[in-house]
């Protein structure tokens, strides 16, 4: 399903109902709810939406547990640091106890935070495959989501739940959540906006043939919704 908003603003406002409902179903039907964070800029704006009072009050936060969906390989404190993000606009705002927080840990190398966070993820999913609740993911002009690049290796992991990933872009490497767990979450939301992701938007949801040749579109949950929330700029070549 896709979803096409005037601006960001009205598409900020659509990401907090969905995040705040599909929090309260979850509590209702398993007494918790679990949610992946995107990285990158468009989320933050999405994270101070949330963080208003008119939307975190409706929520139990002793009940939700956060997840990373991928990290760049930097301390906690760097300002390219997904979870800096994610703290400065959303977490230090809201009632979570620092407990149900699990960033994905800046470990001596990426293989080893990999490793550390699929254990973070085998003790809170013990029984097979993790259910996430809710995924947020993003999508790069190249056609990336997560940290999942076109030519990285990780794009073929099929039983490994974290590895760390190469971007070709200069930049820190990555540590990302693979192909089988992002495609087991219950809800799987992108949120795209800006007029340089319009031809790669374009490429994924209105295909001409039936290759997959962009990572994203890979993203196709095995039992759970997918959803695509869109700005005006971003819909351009579709709507
Ligand atoms: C990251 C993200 C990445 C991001 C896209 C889009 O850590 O960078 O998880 O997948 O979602 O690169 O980034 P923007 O929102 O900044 O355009």
């Amino acid at each position: 399903m896709n979803k096409i908003y005037q601006n960001m603003n009205e598409l900020c406002v659509a990401g907090a109902n969905l995040f705040v409902e599909e929090a309260q179903k979850a509590i209702v039907a398993r007494g918790r709810f679990s949610v992946a964070l995107s990285g990158g800029s468009t989320p933050r704006r999405l994270f101070e939406e949330i963080a208003k009072k008119e939307w975190h009050e409706k929520l139990d936060w002793q009940r939700i547990f956060v997840f990373w969906g991928d990290e760049r390989f930097v301390p906690a404190d760097d300002a390219q640091s997904n979870q800096k993000m994610a703290r400065e606009s959303l977490l230090r705002y809201v009632p979570i106890p620092e407990e149900n927080i699990f960033p994905i840990p800046f470990a001596e190398t990426p293989i080893e935070s990999a490793e550390k966070y699929e254990e973070v993820l085998k003790q809170f999913f013990p029984d097979s495959w993790p259910q996430i609740d809710l995924i947020l993911l993003g999508l790069g002009p190249d056609g990336h989501t997560a940290s999942l690049f076109p030519g990285s290796d990780a794009l073929n992991e099929e039983t490994r739940w974290v590895c760390p990933s190469k971007t070709k872009v200069p930049g820190p490497e990555r540590i990302t959540l693979t192909f089988p767990v992002l495609n087991r979450a219950g809800l799987v939301c992108f949120m795209v906006t800006g007029k340089e992701k319009a031809e790669m938007v374009k490429q994924i949801l209105k295909p001409v043939s039936t290759e997959l040749n962009y990572p994203a579109q890979r993203i196709q949950p095995l039992t759970g919704q997918l959803i695509w929330l869109l700005d005006q700029a971003a819909a351009q070549l579709i709507s």
